[in-house]
């Protein structure tokens, strides 16, 4: 059967990471007997020099009858001025929100010979292997009320709730359980539960819902707490489980663990287990077009699709085998570069990724 994927490239540096990509598609179609055909469509800020909108109606609708999506990025300083409701940001949230993505998996894997990269020490790092789950429709994100309000006196004052309903929570928590069963069996729990009643709900059905899983090694922390323990000792966590806001931050500072957030891919889930898959990292406008983006984010991404999405776990095994070879190989992005590694640019880096396909 034919995988229909729906390419959203975006913005920035969107493009050129998904060019790069599509050459590791076009690779395991050709050699390896892939099956998948690409749509391509617009989205974010460059749906809105289109057609005004960040996420037009066709897309949205390309997006529903596709298999499986694979974004780029979206945003940049171009957009930043017009109405916060038109942002490109707002076309992102849209489509989490419009297909019921709720389940949004950031690993956080160090490749062995990228220990040096990161800003932690080597023996912190080194093996470090974390995935994060965060709740991705839901809480502060999508809660009403919200807005900016002007009071009679011209005061302004901004509001934004959040919410977490007892069904939002245990479909993500069990989801929390469920992985945790197939790594190391711990699953940590991050809320605010001493300030936030929102996160007392959700820390007293995890609680209960870990009745269920007498196998997997229930522990909770405050998202203050997990934030420090993520630095000073991140080798500690297995699958960490928390709300769209905590998830939001914590993944970012995971992120530096591992070197780069150039490095790192993520899958955005349904009930179904379909998805959209994309990096982790943001537009990056600064270096855009210039052929210095770290492209493995986004193939990484692509492996995550063929795994979780398309039952496709032979290519994307061969994808991660790639680029872990090619690390080994000494090829850095600019983002990655130690002294003594060979500095390439994005596309280059996925033709190193392709050439390692067969090895
Ligand atoms: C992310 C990003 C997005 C988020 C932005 C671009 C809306 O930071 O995917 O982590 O906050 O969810
Ligand atoms: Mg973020």
């Amino acid at each position: 059967m034919t995988h229909k994927i729906l390419v959203l490239a975006g913005d920035g540096i969107g493009p050129e990471i998904m060019e790069a990509t599509e050459l590791v598609i076009g690779a395991l179609v050709k050699r390896f007997g892939l099956d998948v055909s690409l749509e391509h469509a617009l989205m974010g800020g460059a749906a809105i020099d289109d057609c005004g909108e960040p996420l037009p109606a066709s897309t949205l609708d390309l997006a529903r009858r596709s298999d499986a999506i694979l974004l780029g990025a979206v945003g940049g300083p171009k957009w930043e001025k017009i109405d916060r409701a038109r942002r490109p940001e707002r076309g992102l949230l849209a489509l989490r929100s419009e297909l019921e993505l709720f389940c949004n998996l950031r690993p956080a894997v160090l490749f062995a010979p990228l220990a040096a990269s990161s800003t932690l020490k080597p023996d912190v790092v080194a093996g470090l292997d974390i995935m994060i789950i965060r709740e991705l429709t839901g809480g502060i994100y999508f809660g009403e009320p919200r807005g900016i309000e002007v009071a009679p006196d011209g005061t302004r004052s901004g509001r934004n709730t959040m919410v977490y309903n007892e069904h939002e929570i245990s479909r993500i928590a069990r989801l929390g359980f469920d992985i945790a069963g197939k790594r190391q069996g711990r699953l940590c729990s991050v809320d605010k539960a001493n300030v936030l009643e929102t996160t007392e709900l959700w820390r007293d059905i995890v609680t209960s819902l870990g009745d269920e899983y007498p196998a997997i090694e229930l522990s909770h922390m405050y998202v203050d707490n997990a934030a420090m323990q993520l630095v000073r000792n991140p080798k500690q966590f297995d699958v960490i489980v928390t709300s769209n806001l905590f998830g939001d931050v914590l993944s970012d500072l995971a992120s530096m663990l591992t070197g780069s957030i150039g490095m790192l891919p993520s899958a955005s889930l349904d009930a179904d287990g379909k998805g959209m898959f994309e990096p982790v990292h943001g537009s990056a406008p600064d270096i855009a077009g210039q052929d210095l983006a770290n492209p493995l984010a986004t193939i990484q991404s692509l492996a995550m699709m063929l795994r979780y999405t398309l039952d496709e776990s032979a290519h994307a095994e061969r994808i991660e085998r790639a680029v872990a070879r090619t690390l080994d190989k000494g090829y850095r992005t600019g983002d990655i570069y130690s002294d003594g590694m060979q500095k390439i640019g994005t596309r280059a880096m996925a033709e190193q990724v392709v050439t390692a396909l067969g090895d």
